[in-house]
């Protein structure tokens, strides 16, 4: 396991769009773990590949509700129903929070480390999590569409 590097907010990469995962091979496990790593020293609720320097369509996140941590690959929703604004932060955005309106609830597609398909509902603050880490592997950070960004 290893720490990796967090790319910051004006670093081209964040812009573009990630990759399809297709292998799911060793190579893919061992940047899960040190995703998870990461994420876990910096004090993070969720990663997105991108956010150390590859392009693949992959993001950990912490379920705040019983703390337990996650791996999804390709995710996608299916599916959105209500609206919160609440505020959020990112860890390649330092030193910044602001107020992102999300879906209150959503369905979500996936995969895990082994290729398998998962499919399941997340709602509040969890939604709001794999909202921002999946615009991540868009190229869209959560300033694009914040209102009230103040430092912190
Ligand atoms: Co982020």
């Amino acid at each position: 396991m290893a720490l990796l590097n967090l790319r910051i907010d004006g670093d081209p990469i964040l812009r573009k769009i990630s990759k399809e995962v297709t292998k799911f091979d060793d190579k893919l496990k061992a940047l899960a773990d040190d995703m998870l790593e990461t994420m876990k020293e910096e004090e993070g609720v969720g990663l997105a590949a991108v956010q150390v320097g590859r392009l693949k369509r992959m993001i950990t996140y912490v379920n705040i509700e019983d703390d337990s941590v996650h791996v999804l690959v390709n995710p996608e929703i299916l599916s959105e129903e209500g609206s919160v604004t609440d505020t959020e932060g990112c860890l390649s955005v330092p030193g910044k929070t602001g107020q992102v309106e999300r879906p209150e609830t959503i369905k979500v597609k996936g995969q895990n480390l082994q290729g398998e398909v998962i499919e399941f509902e997340a709602k509040d603050y969890l939604a709001r999590v794999l909202c921002h880490e999946i615009d991540h592997l868009n190229g869209i950070l959560y300033t694009d569409t914040a209102t009230d960004v103040v430092e912190v």
